[in-house]
């Protein structure tokens, strides 16, 4: 029995990076896996191959940006499988890197969209389903980023504080229904996000993104993917509202750890 074990779950943003890693990991764990992404090709094959591995999933293709299309993928999720228990609102993409005042309405009003809006799209779509069956578990993707400061990324931080505002309302609001809402707050991932980053930004922020996290290392895109298992598991049962932090320490520290001594081996 895997602890997910029958469960429907509709993961966006989950033909690549952390989503993929979500939408293995809860197949493995025996959960039916909807699979949701603008990469028709990869999300395709990743589906495919999880059905390959003895998993259950689909993919359909579905650009968060579009309220019909996360719509499109709610239904495609309840004709299939007859249910949704889990949402997961992964999809997301990174404009960022420059001033606020230097960002453009379009770049401003696509992130708003891609990153902000798809929550509320999947949590419409999904929310009258998990009312009638009488629970469900929605888990958001936030980030550090919603929690500290960092010079250049105040749209994509803003969404995500505001994704963190919105799973503790609606954890309030749809808890006497059964309805659990949590949210996740990674660190620094590998991901291809991040890959495109450094394209875009400069190879010195490998070294930058390590030195911010007392861990020593960026995340992997499993570990994120374990807490959100969890979050959708019945294990959490009694966790409603809250924003899971898997971030090596980020939010615990200032910008970089300076090092006062060198621990001593006991
Ligand atoms: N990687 C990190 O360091 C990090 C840190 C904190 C939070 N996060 C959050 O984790 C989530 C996943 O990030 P990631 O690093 O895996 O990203 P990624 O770019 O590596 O993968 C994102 C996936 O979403 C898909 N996608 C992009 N735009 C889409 C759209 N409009 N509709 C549907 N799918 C779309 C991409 O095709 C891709 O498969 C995001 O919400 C991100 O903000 C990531």
């Amino acid at each position: 029995m895997g602890r997910l074990q029958d469960k429907v779950a509709v993961i966006t943003g989950a033909a690549d990076g952390i989503g993929l890693y979500i939408a293995r990991g809860m197949a493995a764990e025996g959960a039916r896996v909807v699979m949701g992404d603008i990469a028709a090709d990869k999300g395709r094959s990743e589906a495919e191959a999880i059905v390959a591995g003895g998993g259950t999933a689909l993919f359909r293709p579905c650009d968060v940006s579009s309220h019909s299309d996360v719509e499109a993928l709610i239904a495609a999720a309840v004709a299939e499988y007859g249910r949704i228990d889990i949402l997961v609102n992964n999809a997301a993409i990174a404009i960022g890197g420059m001033p606020i005042h230097d960002m453009t309405y379009d770049q401003w009003d696509k992130l708003i969209a891609v990153n902000l809006s798809s929550v509320f799209y999947g949590c419409k779509a999904a929310l009258p389903h998990m009312i009638d069956q009488g629970g469900g578990s929605i888990v958001n993707m936030a980030s550090a980023q919603g929690h500290v400061g960092l010079d250049g990324w105040t749209a994509y931080a803003g969404a995500k504080g505001a994704i963190m505002s919105m799973t503790r309302q609606m954890a309030v609001e749809f808890g006497k229904q059964g309805i659990r809402v949590n949210s996740i707050s990674p660190g620094t991932i590998a991901t291809p996000m991040n890959d495109q980053v450094v394209a875009e930004l400069g190879s010195h922020l490998t070294d930058t993104w390590v030195k911010m996290h007392p861990i020593g290392r960026i995340g992997r895109p499993e570990e994120v993917a374990e807490a959100a298992i969890y979050l959708a598991s019945d294990m959490a049962g009694f966790t409603t509202g809250i924003d899971l932090k898997v971030d090596g320490g980020l939010t615990a520290a200032p910008r970089f750890v300076p090092e006062f001594y060198t621990p001593q081996d006991s």
